[in-house]
């Protein structure tokens, strides 16, 4: 069986059609992965936000990012009070939440940001304001504070 010239020419475009579709059409699961998956993404625990963080922005290059809660979150962790006032902004790399704004714990009677979150290993190293640093285990984080 042969083709006439236009024929195969036909056949080629089809082909060449359907290889573009299919390389531009979106894959499955290709929407845009949760702030907790992007936490995930970056080796850091899910359970540095609390839960009901919806819409967030995130700058891949510089790593800014901006979160918003359904609503504003407050909190006991031990005998620690800590809030969360949307929006939660800040720097995301590899291990580390910088530069962060929105996050607040009391230490006596102030409230002092929480500045800065950087895993090392299987621990959390969280940066009081200018005052104190506090480690816990990666462990504690693996869930979702609720703030109801
Ligand atoms: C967060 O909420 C503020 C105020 O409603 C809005 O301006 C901002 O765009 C929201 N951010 C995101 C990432 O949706
Ligand atoms: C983050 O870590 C992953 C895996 O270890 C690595 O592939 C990626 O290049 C790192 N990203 C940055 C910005 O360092």
């Amino acid at each position: 069986m042969t083709f006439s010239k236009t024929k195969m020419e036909t056949l080629v475009k089809i082909f060449l059609w359907f290889s573009l579709c299919f390389l531009f059409s979106p894959a499955n699961g290709d929407e845009k992965p949760s702030a907790y998956q992007v936490l995930q993404s970056y080796n850091l625990p899910i359970g540095v936000l609390p839960k009901g963080a919806l819409e967030y922005t995130l700058d891949p290059n510089s790593g800014e990012f901006s979160v918003n809660l359904s609503s504003n979150c407050g909190f006991h962790a031990g005998s620690y009070k800590i809030k969360y006032s949307s929006p939660i902004t800040g720097v995301i790399s590899n291990n580390t939440l910088g530069d962060i704004s929105g996050v607040k714990v009391k230490v006596s009677l102030f409230w002092i940001s929480i500045e800065t979150v950087k895993r090392n290993q299987d621990q959390l190293a969280f940066k009081i304001g200018d005052i104190t640093t506090k480690h816990f285990k990666v462990g504690s984080f693996n869930s979702c504070p609720d703030c109801n």
